[in-house]
């Protein structure tokens, strides 16, 4: 169960980031409670990886008030990396090494010795379910063990709070789950996440809280379910492929808030039964039913795609 006196691992008051005139991160809000797992939520350019550059020291803010363990950033950047574990957006891991090499070879740069190190590789290895590869070179591996190690070499020095950038960006859905889990075991034993994503369904599974960022500005921020609760209707009919101001007319005739979609109709609605009965009388239209979810929120908080 969640702690009711939750402890801020993040803080970050009015953070900014400006390249010259352009505000990639333009003054946001947000606290990260320990042992949660924090995402946010944004298309490409929205200015995900430039907050996380920021809370890791890599990128100087421009001003703003930024947190981590207390500790202010950039001032002590030091002290606060020695306990965060980094997964970046692309792997970098050194093609030239081994996996069980990659993972020792990090461990040292935290000064961690060569035989605290080899104690803890199994460990490493098992987290990642990389054992049968631990003598595989890196560029031997595929996109999902790759990921797998780069996690897993985020772990070596013990971290409390473990930052990732994009965890699932570019591999298959099988892979995916298996990180999914991977985060979430992570989670489970007290580790606190923060993720970046444009997945809303990697959001939704993942996130206990969630900022949903566009342009650099923060548009609204709770848990997965609560911003659904607050923007979106609870249910939606999707007709695929046959908008028409005709079909339009007969869905709000039946209570929905209808948004056009690429080629079809999104209808929302608090009770989908009048609709679906008559959709059913109309023969080849396709159509789904299905609870409303983040992807709804993102589009109606950006307008994004649904007015074209
Ligand atoms: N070093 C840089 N110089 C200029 N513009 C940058 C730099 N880094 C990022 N940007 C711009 O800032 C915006 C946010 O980028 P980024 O934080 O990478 O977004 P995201 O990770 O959400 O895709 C983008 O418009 C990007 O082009
Ligand atoms: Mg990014």
């Amino acid at each position: 169960m969640s702690d009711p006196h939750p402890q801020s691992v993040v803080s970050a008051r009015a953070l900014r980031k400006s390249f010259g005139a352009f505000r990639a991160v333009d003054g946001i809000d947000f606290e990260v409670q320990s042992g949660r797992c924090f995402g946010f939520l944004g298309p490409n350019g929205a200015g995900k990886t430039t907050t996380l550059r920021m809370l890791l020291g890599m990128t100087p803010k421009t001003s703003g008030e930024l947190r981590i363990f207390g500790l202010s950033i950039p001032e002590q950047g030091r002290a606060v990396r020695a306990r965060v574990g980094v997964v970046p957006q692309l792997d970098n891991l050194d093609p030239d090494f081994t996996v069980a090499e990659n993972l020792l070879t990090f461990a040292s740069y935290f000064g961690i010795s060569a035989q605290q190190a080899a104690a803890r590789l199994g460990d490493l290895l098992a987290f990642a379910n990389l054992e049968e590869r631990r003598d595989a070179r890196t560029d031997a591996l595929s996109g999902g063990m790759q990921r797998r190690l780069t996690i897993a070499r985020a772990l070596v020095n013990d971290p409390e709070l473990v930052i990732l950038d994009e965890p699932t960006t570019g591999l298959d859905p099988q892979a995916r789950h298996v990180i999914w889990s991977r985060l979430s075991a992570l989670r489970e034993r007290g580790i606190t996440l923060i993720l970046t994503t444009h997945y809303m369904e990697e959001a939704e599974r993942l996130c206990d809280e969630l900022v949903i960022m566009d342009h650099g500005r923060i548009l609204d921020q709770g848990s997965p379910r609560a911003l659904i609760r607050r923007h979106i209707e609870p249910e939606v009919v999707e007709i695929r492929g046959a908008r028409s101001a005709a079909l339009t007319r007969q869905a709000e005739a039946h209570g929905c808030r209808v948004e056009p979609v690429g080629t079809g109709l999104y209808c929302y609605t608090q009770d989908p039964r009048p609709l679906l009965a008559a959709l059913q009388r109309q023969d080849e239209l396709v159509f789904l039913h299905r609870p409303g979810g983040l992807e709804d929120v993102f589009l109606r908080l950006t307008g994004r795609g649904l007015r074209d």
